[in-house]
């Protein structure tokens, strides 16, 4: 069965065709590499024994979205990672973010009406939630409004979902991710962030290697167990897995609406320091770190309610801290060893 994967030389994507193609489907790659390798494609083979298929497009525009479904006739389903995510430069650019990922959802959206696909699975986050006024976050918990265009472009497009799978034949599971981290355990695809990166992990096992020279914690003066501000972090093999999951509950015609939203997270809040106290305990080292001031637009903690996609979808996460950032570490040093061969 074939499933098309936007973005899915991406960070999340590429570990989503992995989990895929171990579950026996036929994946189709559509993505413009502008955050990701093409390299990555044959990464994938090499853990997987298939190499993907390949389509360099960009969804924003619409004649290269349907090139792909005019090559391929026979998508059944599509999940749909592609997207900008940086949150600080969806601040300096809002034009450039509402551009990319509306345009591409509307995009593939019109595409997959022209040529009879019926089922999407959606990269959504629990950034949609803000500071929630309670803890656990429940998929019923109320959105509030976006902190950021990034945000933003998250809480309309789920919109949008919504309102074409109530017009039509669409089948949608929106999927709100926590705060993804770790790699693939062969070490041979994990995240590729470009630049200083703005996320804790890939700072932190940049600042071990020597890259950064120290990393900064945004803020000790939160009511929080430590005073750091506290997220669900989950390991992105645990969240490539509930893709595929959710993949099945669509095609076996299992959702109980065509519309469904599910949290992806341990259920479990870790602190900054907690996390640095892992990564020291895994990597035997000790980081380089200080404290400054909060960062604007950090929530001071938010984790998920599981119980919903524990019951409902039946995917629990099952990795947890310190596997997470041993893998992170893992890739950080395979990395490190490719960057000196080339
Ligand atoms: P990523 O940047 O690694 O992957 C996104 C991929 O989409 C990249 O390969 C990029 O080249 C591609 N892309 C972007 N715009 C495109 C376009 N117009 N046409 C074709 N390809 C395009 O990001 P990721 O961390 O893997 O995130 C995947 C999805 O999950 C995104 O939608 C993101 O917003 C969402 N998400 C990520 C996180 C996170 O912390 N990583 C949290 C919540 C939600
Ligand atoms: N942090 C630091 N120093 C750094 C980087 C981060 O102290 O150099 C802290 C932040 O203040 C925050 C925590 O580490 O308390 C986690 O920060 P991240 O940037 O890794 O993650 P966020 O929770 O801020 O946001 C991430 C993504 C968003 C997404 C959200 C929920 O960047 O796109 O998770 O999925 F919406």
């Amino acid at each position: 069965m074939k499933i098309l994967v936007t973005g899915g030389t991406g960070y999340i994507g590429s570990h989503t065709v992995v989990e895929l193609q171990q579950a026996g489907y036929e994946v189709i790659i559509a993505d413009n590499l502008i955050n990701s390798e093409a390299s990555v494609v044959d990464a994938i083979g090499r853990i997987t024994g298939i190499i993907p298929v390949f389509e360099e497009v960009d969804l924003a525009d619409p004649g290269q979205a349907d090139s792909v479904f005019q090559k391929h006739t026979d998508i059944k389903a599509v999940i749909h990672f592609a997207a900008l995510k940086a949150v600080g430069d969806s601040v300096e650019r809002p034009l450039e973010y509402y551009r990319n990922n509306i345009f591409s959802l509307i995009n593939l959206l019109s595409s997959m009406s022209r040529h009879g696909v019926k089922h999407i699975v959606f990269s959504s986050s629990c950034t949609v939630y803000g500071q929630p006024d309670t803890l656990p976050v429940k998929e019923s918990t109320a959105r509030k409004d976006a902190e950021s265009p990034y945000g933003n472009t998250k809480k309309i497009a789920e919109d949008i979902l919504e309102d074409e799978v109530r017009a039509g034949s669409l089948r949608c599971i929106a999927l709100r991710y926590f705060n993804p981290i770790g790699a693939h355990p062969t070490a041979m695809i994990g995240e590729l962030p470009l630049g200083v990166p703005d996320n804790l992990v890939p700072y932190i096992t940049q600042t071990a290697i020597g890259k950064r020279e120290r990393l900064m914690i945004f803020g000790n003066d939160y009511e929080t167990k430590d005073g750091t501000p506290v997220r669900d972090y989950i390991h992105v093999v645990d969240l490539a897995q509930a893709h595929v999951v959710a993949l099945k509950r669509m095609l076996e015609d299992k959702q109980i609406s065509p519309w469904e939203i599910f949290n992806l997270g341990t259920g479990n809040g870790f602190s900054v320091l907690e996390v640095i106290n892992s990564f020291e305990k895994v990597s035997d080292m000790k980081l380089n770190y200080a404290f400054t001031d909060r960062r604007q637009g950090d929530i001071e903690k938010v984790w998920a309610d599981t119980e919903y996609a524990n019951q409902e979808l039946g995917w629990k996460a099952e990795r947890d801290l310190d596997e997470m950032m041993r893998s992170a570490w893992d890739w950080e040093l395979a990395l490190n060893d490719r960057n000196k061969k080339n």
